[in-house]
């Protein structure tokens, strides 16, 4: 198929930024595009590109009349997650990546990259889209422009950042921004059929240049890999900007906890991928009275305010959830959020125009055509959807969406969660005694791989404050900065912090935690034990609830299962020791002397526990 010729005026621009300008010059150079199109950002422009993806097969109108304005999209078997093995940090020295992050020298690797990128938009439109990462005008936001061949980025991008021209007036003529080039891939020679998912099936390479705030990715058009704002920008660049600046970039949820009397508490929560930050974020408690509004389900860009307290901002606009799993009983506010206005990314369709995935439903279709668009009915064998679709969708269209979740100046946290997915060994619920021991639970959280990765999903590894995939430097000094942090301010107005694990199994491996709404009742001990108005159990790990101290009216569980939930297995505890040694000793010289400190207080502790 001809490429379709579309609106190429460039944006009215005005101050210009001359850096930039070169910039997309030379990028065009390179890659050479047959056109170069500045985005707007505009509801038209959205339009135009659903259109030409419509055009080419890549996108699929749903029925209007299920889902208005909704548009499924399939992507390539080869283009399904993120792929952290090619996802490289290239700082100036090895050193400063760490042992956690794949690493090329920076010259190195751009002289690879401009190979690949030589020619790689040659038949494509190059699209210019200038974006802010949080409400634009906060003194936390930070801006970007990402160049792609990919018009599914474009739209992804207008509905999880806040793209336009406006940005470019912020911008200014000095301004300063983070350089995304990405690109597919795949060039499209003269009479070359065009496929309806473009990606690159030999190269892929999501590449960061810290130093130089610069993103290079290539290869890929899926979720982190290629929408440059999130995960490259948000987590890995602004992670080294955040050290070098005095604040925080995390991967974390943000909610507001409302109590039957009308308090709210702000809390913020990093699992790692796929392990609950979307569901938590808009959950309907169980409990009566207790509301949850949403804030961000992903990114959280934390400061310290002047009156001493940690104020977090969401520097996304819109919300890239997995859709499995997702239904009007585990997460309703996620399937009212998608009911218009939605894409889909790797859903199985339903024979009347519609999308559907496993879970969504208690009755499973006769019929659907799965996300590989073959024919399939419950016998086919095979899952539907892929484990690692998803919705996008705007925050706006959260039922929940809490009224100041674009507050300029961010929500002041009193929580900040970790958790992961542990089938044993960690409670439902524990606190930190303190900021450093905290950080130190933080630093040990372990979880089972997702499908949000390409490769083995259900391994348990190490996933530090869920940043393994996401932190830009050294691990190590990552730790030493949220320590740092914690000496900003007085113990009385730092966050406190818990470490959750919603996924404990019993031997059958069945869950002993209902999970979603039900984890209300874990919110709320949490809500307490910030006025000090709950009571904990101090344990040699932390603090832990007795059974009593959690509110379980009306929970559809067996007393043995919280009972379990809660309770600390030491000989288990004991056999950890020695592997968070082990996981620490990766850090050498860049471990925080604090860490070596907590572990061996935890381990006299378990010890004293011993009958
Ligand atoms: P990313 O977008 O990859 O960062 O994922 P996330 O952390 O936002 O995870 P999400 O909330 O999308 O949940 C991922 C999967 O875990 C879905 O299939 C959910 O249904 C499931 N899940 C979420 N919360 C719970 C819970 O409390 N209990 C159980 N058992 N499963 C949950
Ligand atoms: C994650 O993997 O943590 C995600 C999905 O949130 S992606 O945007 O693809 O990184
Ligand atoms: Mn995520």
């Amino acid at each position: 198929m001809a490429t379709i010729p579309i609106e190429v005026e460039t944006a009215s621009r005005n101050p210009r930024n001359v850096k930039l300008e070169r910039w997309v010059e030379e990028v065009a150079q390179m890659c050479k595009p047959d056109r170069v199109h500045w985005c707007d950002g505009s509801p038209a422009e959205y339009q135009t590109m659903l259109r030409l993806l419509v055009l080419t097969g890549t996108a699929i109108p749903l029925d209007p009349a299920k889902r208005p304005n909704s548009y499924l999209v399939r992507s390539d078997p080869a283009d399904v997650a993120r792929v952290e093995d090619q996802t490289f940090i290239c700082s100036r020295t090895k050193e400063d990546a760490g042992p956690t992050n794949n690493w090329e020298d920076p010259a190195k690797m751009k002289q690879k990259l401009a190979g690949l990128f030589a020619g790689s938009m040659v038949g494509r439109t190059m699209f210019v889209v200038p974006y802010s990462m949080g409400p634009i005008g906060s003194p936390i936001s930070k801006i970007g422009v990402e160049i792609t061949d990919s018009a599914y980025v474009v739209v992804s991008m207008h509905i999880m950042s806040r793209v336009g021209s406006h940005v470019l007036d912020v911008l200014g003529e000095n301004g300063e921004f983070v350089r995304g080039l990405h690109s597919v891939g795949a060039p499209l020679g003269a009479n070359q059929p065009d496929a309806t998912w473009r990606c690159n099936k030999e190269h892929k390479y999501i590449c960061h240049f810290p130093e130089t705030r610069e993103i290079w990715s290539f290869g890929s058009g899926y979720g982190g890999n290629a929408l440059l704002g999130k995960k490259c920008h948000a987590l890995r660049i602004a992670s080294v900007q955040a050290r070098d600046e005095g604040w925080m970039a995390e991967h974390m949820l943000i909610l507001k906890l409302i109590s039957p009397s009308g308090q709210a508490k702000y809390m913020t929560g990093a699992f790692p991928s796929a392990c609950g930050k979307t569901n938590l974020s808009m959950m309907i408690p169980t409990l009566p009275g207790w509301k949850v509004e949403a804030i961000g389900d992903d990114i959280a860009w934390m400061k310290f305010g002047a009156d001493g307290r940690l104020y977090a901002i969401n520097p996304e606009f819109g919300f890239f959830g997995v859709a499995p799993g997702t239904s009007m009983k585990s997460n309703a506010n996620a399937m009212l959020s998608v009911t218009r206005n939605s894409i889909f990314t790797n859903c199985a369709m339903t024979m009347d125009g519609d999308v559907w995935w496993e879970g969504m439903t208690e009755e499973t279709p006769a019929k659907l055509i799965d996300w590989l668009r073959r024919p399939w009915t419950p016998n086919s064998g095979r899952k539907a959807a892929h484990p690692n679709s998803r919705f996008t969708f705007a925050a706006t269209q959260c039922p929940v969406i809490a009224p100041e979740w674009e507050d300029p100046k961010g929500v002041p946290i009193d929580a900040i969660l970790f958790g992961g997915r542990r089938a044993g060994i960690v409670p439902l619920i524990t606190e930190a005694f303190n900021w450093q021991h905290g950080t130190f639970l933080g630093a040990t959280v372990s979880s089972e791989t997702t499908a949000a990765i390409t490769g083995k999903v259900g391994l348990l590894r190490r996933d530090p404050m869920a940043m393994l995939p996401f932190c830009g430097y050294h691990m190590g000094d990552y730790f030493a900065h949220w320590l740092r942090m914690g000496t900003h301010s007085s113990a009385s107005k730092l966050p406190k912090i818990f470490y959750v694990n919603w996924f404990r199994q019993d031997k059958s491996g069945n869950y002993l935690w209902p999970g979603y709404g039900e984890n209300s009742r874990v919110l709320k001990w949490i809500f307490e034990r910030c006025d000090g108005k709950v009571h904990a159990n101090e344990t040699p790990i932390g603090r832990i609830p007795e059974v009593a101290d959690l509110d379980t009216t009306g929970l559809d569980i067996k007393g043995a299962h919280v009972d379990e939930l809660l309770s600390i297995d030491l000989e288990g505890w004991l056999a950890e020791v020695p592997l968070i040694k082990e996981h620490f000793a990766h850090f050498g010289s860049h471990l925080p002397e604090d860490f070596n400190f907590e572990v061996e207080a935890l381990e006299a502790r378990l010890l004293a526990a011993r009958p």
